[in-house]
């Protein structure tokens, strides 16, 4: 019965009828401690600082925090916290509150930091009044209130920009024993413990609670702000809306069958981070916790939000934003960014979770995956139709189908018998293959991965410590438990070449499923009282032995994708970048993987829906993000098809994705007109494959957004605050996809009216200066693209099969003029797959015009490995450099206003007159064919 009942669950994840079940999902009022902590509004907080206990050492405050009651005119303390606040370098502080003396330990966080935050100075500048002023070295400032306890951190300029606690919203329950049921002499009992804290239902889910209520909470207020981003992953708009009206953002990873748009719950992914923005400056907060979490928003300039009060008092204008974080376990770990600009909160965030690493150039290019393409006849002909079709691509994906019976690491002997060939006809292309590995593993005897893990100890256990079986692809399965190392370990081995026969270094890596999904689950995922391995300590037993899910949920699609990337350069010896994608993601996923936004609809609003979610994981320091193109369920007619392509050929993570049941739609399947659009886009994407590149070198050295909301580049521009269906790429493109169907023109923002900025249309080099709103023509062929002007833009005009083959193919750089005719740009070069960079073998040139001269000179970084990595500034590493045999091929000026006469190339010691044409009309001057080395620096002089 129990089997059948999973398989029609199963089956109906597969081909249910279309739209999410929300009866699957909790509410706020279904979790217990969201009903619970939303109910709290003290009106005052119970939290006061002991102002004897407080010590500064080094950059740290620590002192105790008690919970205080009145009986009678008495105050007593309830409870001890200890708390510690430190100052961490760039502008960043972080607030840690838990138990002074807990009954068990409380889950701290794991792996969400890159290694420990650095620290900054800290110094007690004053203790006065119930008040305490702490300085950094940088100027900015803490005020701690004790009584009751609340923070003030001020920016650099003396201006408050972030509270703690203004709202009386923190909130640590403490762990206690449950009490002995004792009775009258009736029978009845005198002192009832609330059952629901030691046990919760739901629909036929019992989640024994060993621990009790333990679920902390704080509030965060942003003064002046017009909004807050962030906290992916929703298919919300990307500024987050207030939530009084009904349920808070949710944070808990979760596979929801056929998500829907506009909505504030829980989806694959959960980055606690929140930015607030404002034309004064931007702020933010980083809540650390894994647990299942909940975000309440007050914007209170939304309109329904103002209240008479406020209306009184501020005339209806009043800009500030609340937030209250809820999580069911941990402690209260909140960072602090100060900012003040969009770019610096971005920063202090991937400062704390690292930025992702240079990826593999392939990974930038066009992939095309299926569920499934079945078999290695159907690869090769996939393969060979990109050819014919003269389509660019650069992976093929093999979803889990082409394993053995869903036994990942192996392969389905009748279908793929020769991986290895199969694998070596794609690279002769320079193509590459991407497979799926999920986490969880069928429970068959003689399955290797499952017998090994089952004498080892390396599963997931249940409540009763027994290993926890569930129901996914497999049928049942068992979940490794990457919080034990000697997993992690195990797993990361199986991706050795001699252990997963048929793969090579061509063969990368796609970690679907790590929600984790449980088709039997409450809420298709674990169980929260299931155990995972916790490190043995002295002493510890019971409960004290193990995480519950409940503390790490959030967290275990991150120690899963660890353990693949361990895995994947382990068998290169760390030689070649591995490529992994993911689904769930948690604060600093980046690290090691790209993302994607999971089973989407082929629907127009699903289209629509990719930009603001990847421009909310870019923010959360997640850049590498994409979405199925296409859409994942459905099918998408022509012009659906083409506009998709034509986003995701401008989206970071460019892949084509459709499920099992729908029909095939390579682009070579639409008629012709539509095949060609298709082979267009992709080749937009090829031409521009380097600039991406140099976008995600400067993203593994800075940590900003690649893809950026346009606020991040005009922080003053109001207009831009609310605009999430247009993005720039870098400092560079502004990109404005259609995802409007019938459409013959679209509204456009360019901003920067103020600062003179000037726009350039990619596809006419027409000059556009920045007013705001403008109507662009669309016809089924435009992407509507601009350049900024004053920026350099590399392309390499000759598309070829897949982005390897063109690695040696001559630049063109299209320089958009500013108003003082001047440019720059940009330009990384290196081997596209290796890890050589890491050790100076990379060119990182910078490239000016000015109407005098251009010179592409060599001012190199220091790599990302580096120490030094984020740290904002440049290094000259002198013996950077790469031998590229590309060459300068064209140079398109764009906006030029009196053309020179001559040019004239300056490299090492020859010199070379030039030819050029002018453009009259566009104002486009071209210098042709100059032929510079592009490993060497070079110059251009012009005469007038
Ligand atoms: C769910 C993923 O979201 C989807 O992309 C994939 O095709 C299926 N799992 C099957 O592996």
């Amino acid at each position: 019965m129990r089997t059948l009942g999973l398989v029609l669950v199963a089956a109906l994840a597969i081909s249910g009828c279309f739209g999410v079940d929300r009866n699957n999902f909790k509410t706020c009022e279904q979790s217990g401690f969201c009903k619970r902590l939303r109910a709290l509004k003290p009106e005052k907080s119970q939290y006061v600082l002991n102002l004897d206990t407080v010590i500064v050492h080094g950059n740290v405050l620590s002192a105790e925090v008690n919970t205080m009651d009145y009986e009678g005119d008495k105050k007593v303390v309830l409870w001890h916290y200890a708390l510690r606040l430190s100052a961490l370098v760039d502008g960043t502080f972080r607030i840690e509150i838990d138990e002074a003396d807990p009954l068990y330990p409380r889950y701290r966080t794991q792996l969400a930091l890159d290694g420990e935050p650095a620290a900054d100075g800290l110094r007690l500048a004053s203790n006065e009044n119930g008040k305490l002023t702490l300085i950094n070295t940088q100027g900015h400032k803490v005020v701690i209130t004790a009584d009751p306890l609340k923070f003030e951190f001020l920016n650099q300029k003396g201006e408050v920009a972030v509270v703690v606690n203004e709202n009386s919203q923190l909130f640590v329950e403490p762990l206690r024993v449950r009490k002995e049921r004792v009775d009258d002499e009736d029978g009845q009992a005198l002192d009832v413990e609330d059952e629901s804290a030691w046990s919760e239902n739901f629909k036929t889910h019992h989640d024994r609670k060993p621990r009790g209520n333990e679920a902390v909470s704080v509030d965060v207020s942003f003064p002046d702000a017009d909004h807050v981003y962030g906290i992916p992953q929703h298919t919300d708009r990307f500024f987050l809306k207030t939530t009084t009206d009904g349920e808070p953002y949710r944070l808990y990873n979760l596979d929801v069958f056929e998500y829907e748009l506009d909505s504030r719950m829980a989806i694959y992914g959960a980055v606690p981070v929140m930015y607030a923005h404002g034309s004064s400056r931007s702020a933010g907060v980083f809540w650390h916790n894994s647990a299942e979490t909940w975000v309440d928003v007050v914007n209170y300039a939304e309109g329904n939000v103002v209240s008479s009060l406020v209306n009184l008092v501020t005339g209806g204008q009043k800009r500030k934003v609340d937030a209250r974080f809820m999580s069911e376990s941990g402690i209260v770990d909140v960072f602090v960014l100060l900012g003040d600009r969009p770019a610096d909160v971005f920063r202090q965030y991937t400062r704390l979770t690292g930025a992702a690493p240079l990826p593999p150039k392939f990974s930038l290019a066009y992939h095309q995956s299926r569920w499934n393409y079945v078999d290695e006849a159907d690869v090769r002909s996939v393969d060979e139709n990109f050819d014919a079709h003269d389509i660019p691509a650069d992976v093929i994906w093999l979803d889990i189908e082409y394993t053995d019976r869903k036994k990942y690491f192996t392969w389905d002997p009748e279908k793929f018998p020769r991986p290895a060939e199969m694998v070596a006809n794609l690279t002769a292309k320079g193509r590459k293959l991407v497979v799926i590995i999920d986490p969880h593993i069928k429970r068959e005897a003689g399955y290797f991965v499952h017998e090994d893990a089952q004498d080892n100890s390396y599963y997931v256990k249940d409540k009763d410590g027994k290993d926890y079986d569930g129901w996914c692809w497999p049928g049942s399965s068992s979940y490794l438990d990457f919080f034990n190392p000697a997993a992690s370990k195990y797993y990361a081995e199986r991706y050795r070449f001699e252990n997963f026969p048929g793969t090579s270094k061509d063969v990368h890596f796609w970690n679907d499923m790590n929600e984790p999904s449980v088709f039997s689950g409450p809420e298709i995922t674990m169980p929260k009282d299931n155990r995972h391995y916790a490190p043995p300590v002295d002493g510890a037993d019971g409960l004290s032995s193990f995480w519950e899910h409940r503390h790490v949920h959030n967290e275990y699609g991150l120690w899963h994708i660890r353990a693949t990337k361990q895995g994947a350069m382990d068998r290169t010896n760390g030689k070649y970048r591995a490529f992994i994608l993911t689904r769930a993601t948690f604060a600093g996923t980046q690290r090691y993987a790209a993302v994607w936004t999971g089973d989407n609809m082929a629907e127009w609003g699903h289209l629509a829906a990719t930009v603001p979610m990847c421009l909310s994981l870019g923010a959360a320091g997640i850049s590498h993000c994409g979405a199925d193109v296409g859409g994942f369920f459905k099918y998408p007619e022509s012009e659906l098809m083409t506009r998709w392509y034509q986003a995701g050929a401008f989206q970071p993570f460019f892949r084509a994705h459709s499920h099992i049941e729908t029909k095939r739609r390579e682009p070579w399947l639409y008629e012709p007109a539509t095949t060609a659009l298709l082979r267009d886009a992709n080749r937009r994407r090829y031409a521009l494959i380097d600039f991406w590149y140099t976008l995600f070198y400067e993203h593994s050295i800075d940590g900003l957004p690649v893809m950026r909301p346009l606020w991040q580049e005009f922080p003053e521009e109001r207009d831009t605050y609310a605009i999430d269906d247009q993005y720039l790429l870098g400092d560079k493109l502004l990109v404005r996809p259609v995802t409007e169907p019938g459409v013959s023109s679209v509204k456009v923002y360019l901003p920067g009216k103020d600062a003179r900025v000037l726009w350039y249309d990619v596809d006419t080099y027409k000059m556009i200066p920045a007013q705001g709103y403008l109507n662009q023509d669309v016809n089924i062929a435009k992407i509507p693209v601009y350049q900024r002007g004053g920026s350099v833009v590399p392309r390499k005009e000759r598309v070829r099969r897949s982005s390897a083959l063109m690695a040696d193919d001559p630049y063109t750089l299209v320089v958009a003029l500013d108003h003082n005719n001047t440019a720059t740009g940009t330009l990384y070069i290196d081997d596209g797959e290796t890890t050589d960079y890491t050790d100076s073998q990379y060119i990182y040139a910078k490239i000016t015009y000015e109407p005098s001269a251009m010179t592409y000179s060599f001012d190199s970084r220091k790599s990302p490995h580096n120490s030094e990595f984020l740290s904002g500034f440049i290094f000259v590493n002198e013996n950077a450099h790469f031998p590229t045999r590309s060459w300068l091929e064209r140079i398109v000026i764009a906006g030029i206003k009196t053309p020179p006469k001559t040019a004239k190339l300056h490299q090492e010691e020859k010199q070379t007159a030039l030819q050029m044409t002018l453009h009259k009309g566009n104002d486009v001057l071209v210098v042709r064919k100059p032929g510079a080395s592009m490993a060497k620096p070079w110059k251009i002089t012009f005469s007038y």
